[in-house]
């Protein structure tokens, strides 16, 4: 049975991701989260499943960080921050932390085989997958999320220089809750927007196909047509952009609807 560790696992992604992984009985899952009472308030039925155990710690809890992604065979890393927040760090916390966890281990069990880290990111990141966006609406969007793709940008550089741990980068585009369309990888193009529920699929199938995407950047993209728009965006485009020109305003319209 192979195990997974998902951390963010209170999050829209890692949660979906966790409903992805349970759909198969052969999957066992490490969820790890800051509040195992959030976790179980949310998804009541996951504390009985036979098929996941949870963990509780913060980010900076090393110990239980590797208690969690001993054994796994990917970890999931989508402790995130959804808001444009300035100076937001949990990516880079999320990095230090999983290394620190995975060196950890090597003390622990050095003939042990190390997980591979499946990291949540954007396509906004990458120009290669967002060519085919409006220009005008690249640019909005790189300013709207200006403090989150800092972070992950910064979180990415500091998992790369670790050429001794296997990584690979997940970069959708935009995101929506929706049913599910089928999904595909794509190395050659973002696809706004997706739905969490296909995004989670693609994640899983990168972790399930082991090496093969090692180091690479990867899109999830919808598989057949009709995954609903997102109305919220400009709304998102808005708040981001305050935030990004006006980082003093933060703390007053943090709370404005998400
Ligand atoms: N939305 C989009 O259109 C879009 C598009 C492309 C990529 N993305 C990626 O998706 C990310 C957002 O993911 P999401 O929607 O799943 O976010 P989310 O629902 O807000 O979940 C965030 C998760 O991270 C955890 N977390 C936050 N701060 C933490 C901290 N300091 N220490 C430990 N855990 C912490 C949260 O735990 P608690 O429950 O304890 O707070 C929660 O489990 C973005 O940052 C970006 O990387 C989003």
């Amino acid at each position: 049975m192979a195990t997974y560790a998902v951390l963010g696992s209170t999050g829209t992604v890692g949660g979906s991701v966790i409903e992805e992984l349970l759909k198969s009985p052969a999957r066992h899952i490490y969820a790890y989260a800051r509040s195992t009472k959030k976790l179980f308030t949310l998804h009541p039925d996951w504390e009985k499943s036979p098929n996941l155990d949870a963990y509780e710690g913060t980010l900076q809890d090393i110990e239980t960080l590797a208690d969690c992604i001993s054994g796994t065979k990917a970890v999931f890393m989508c402790a995130a921050t959804a808001e444009n927040q300035p100076g937001c760090d949990v990516a880079r916390q999320q990095a230090k932390s999983v290394v620190k966890a995975l060196d950890e281990l090597r003390i622990r069990e050095p003939q042990a085989q190390l997980p591979q880290l499946v990291v949540l990111s954007s396509s906004t990141l990458e120009p290669h997958l967002t060519r085919d966006l409006p220009a005008l609406f690249h640019w909005l969007l790189v300013r709207a999320g200006s403090h989150i793709y800092a972070d992950l940008e910064l979180a990415e550089q500091f998992l790369r220089s670790r050429d001794d741990i296997k990584q690979v980068y997940i970069k959708p585009g935009g995101l929506v809750q929706d049913i599910p369309h089928g999904h595909q990888l794509s190395t050659e193009r973002q696809q706004t927007f997706l739905s969490f529920v296909d995004l989670a699929a693609g994640m899983v199938e990168v972790a399930e196909a082991g090496d093969q995407y090692d180091l690479k950047n990867i899109s999830v993209i919808p598989a057949t047509e009709g995954t609903r728009i997102e109305w919220g965006v400009p709304y998102y485009l808005f708040k981001g952009l305050l935030i990004h020109w006006l980082p003093g305003l933060y703390p007053y319209i943090s709370n404005w609807l998400p």
